[in-house]
């Protein structure tokens, strides 16, 4: 069977992939994705981002995701929504317009008000704030966080579930699967939030790994987010390698997708997990991460790798 089937049978909502709307273009890689055994779940990795939906201020943009949200639904698909607040990908304005924290607030409702409603009752999950701390637990210095202090997660959460009071709102990041200060940092803001009756859903972990180099806490930090009432999703997960590929790094690599897996599997609100793209051909990591890279379980030639095995016996 295929991994989304399996990822259903372990009573999860979805295994899925991100794709990226030019790949679209490739019809043996748009077969694959749109395989609902395969996968219950897309996510645009790039189009439903700050900079490609509101380029210019008041001016939307939804053509890239209404693409992917129509392939999904096609498909019989679940979508999610990446993402409303980040500092990455930001369209310049936001940065350059030195704004009042007043006048930021604004934006920030305007802007995720504005796509959150675009979307309304269609797609599963959003990412309503990206990548908010650094590593050491520290706020990121975004210019949300600049302008508007910690209050920019109620803000955009408040505003969101508004926008989409059916869609699940969460907090997403890196280097959060395992226990360490990074993920102690959103649990105790979660905690607040939760404590203040600020809608939250889940928290997201990305899952960008290495080989060989997997948190071994990741069980014991799902369990923790479930006990504080959230749902917990990988939504960004990749394996990466030094290349040059040989085959004992790619037998690290299935044993270490399988590791990821099985911590999903153990905790009951770990609800769903999501690739980076599930092909080599289209990952990210090559241009963002130099010498490194074969981090998905299909290879260039969209050929099952030993990764891909490693999921299947992970569920
Ligand atoms: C990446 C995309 O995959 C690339 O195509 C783009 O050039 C940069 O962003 N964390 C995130 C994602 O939340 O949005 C990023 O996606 C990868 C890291």
């Amino acid at each position: 069977a295929q991994l989304n089937i399996f990822a259903k049978l372990a009573g999860k909502k979805y295994f899925g992939s991100a794709v990226d709307n030019p790949a679209l273009s490739d019809l043996p890689y748009k077969k694959i994705l749109s395989d609902v055994k395969e996968f219950g779940s897309l996510t645009a990795s790039n189009t439903l981002k700050w900079e490609t939906v509101e380029a210019q201020r008041g001016v939307f943009n939804f053509t890239g995701g209404d693409e992917i949200l129509a392939l999904g639904r096609r498909n019989g698909q679940l979508v999610r929504g990446h993402t409303c607040v980040w500092h990455s990908q930001l369209a310049p304005w936001v940065e350059a317009g030195n704004f009042s924290a007043k006048e930021l607030n604004k934006i920030i409702e305007s802007h995720c008000g504005t796509i959150v409603r675009h979307y309304r009752g269609k797609i599963y999950a959003w990412d309503v704030v990206n990548e908010a701390f650094e590593d050491d637990g520290t706020f990121r210095q975004s210019v949300f966080y600049k302008t508007l202090g910690d209050s920019f997660f109620e803000t955009s959460l408040r505003v969101a579930r508004k926008a989409d009071p059916s869609t699940k709102l969460y907090l997403n990041d890196y280097n959060i699967e395992g226990v360490n200060a990074k993920s102690d940092a959103y649990y105790n803001l979660i905690k607040d939030l939760k404590r203040k009756r600020v809608p939250i859903d889940g928290i997201g972990a990305q899952g960008h790994l290495i080989v060989g180099r997997v948190p071994n806490t990741i069980q014991e930090n799902f369990q923790r987010f479930a006990d504080l009432g959230v749902d917990i999703a990988i939504t960004e997960l990749d394996i990466r390698m030094e290349l040059p590929v040989t085959p004992e790094k790619l037998e690290q690599q299935k044993k270490d997708y399988e590791t990821v897996i099985k911590a999903c599997k153990a905790v009951k609100r770990c609800i769903g997990i999501t690739i980076w793209d599930y092909t080599d051909k289209y990952s990210w990591v090559p241009s963002w991460f130099e010498g490194e890279g074969a981090a998905l379980p299909w290879d260039e030639n969209l050929k099952k790798k030993p990764a891909y095995y490693g999921i299947v016996s992970g569920w």
